[in-house]
């Protein structure tokens, strides 16, 4: 699996969030280390909140029109989030499983960054 890496092109023009991201691929790519699945997924749903916080705040201070459905994204990968925890509470992990979350949380961040942050940049400057 190739491992993430920050690119410019998934800046949104605001240094903190921009920050923020790059701690998300950080922590994402523990999992390319020997880190533990679960704590890895726990440090992402801390930091992912402490994320989501921050950008939504932005966006409600600056009456962004799509407010609700970018909440809806963040809300999303939660749920997705918090069941691919109580799969892999047991402990059991397969290399097969962890290169899988690997990549969908890989896809789902550049995703997220490229589209749909990206569709707040102007919004914010
Ligand atoms: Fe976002």
């Amino acid at each position: 699996m190739a491992t993430m890496v920050w690119k410019d092109e998934y800046s949104v023009g605001n240094d903190l969030l921009d920050e923020q991201h790059k701690q998300l691929i950080e922590t994402v790519n523990e999992l390319k280390g020997g880190a533990a699945l679960g704590e890895v997924l726990a440090a992402l749903r801390h930091y992912g909140d402490v994320h989501f916080r921050t950008e939504e705040g932005m966006l409600e201070a600056s009456d962004y029109p799509d407010l609700e459905r970018h909440r809806g994204y963040h809300e999303a990968f939660r749920t997705w989030l918090e069941d691919t925890e109580e799969k892999h509470r047991s402990g059991s992990e397969s290399a097969e499983s962890r290169r899988d979350i690997y990549n969908y949380l890989c896809v789902w961040l550049a995703n997220h960054f490229l589209v749909y942050d990206k569709a707040f940049e102007t919004w914010l400057k």
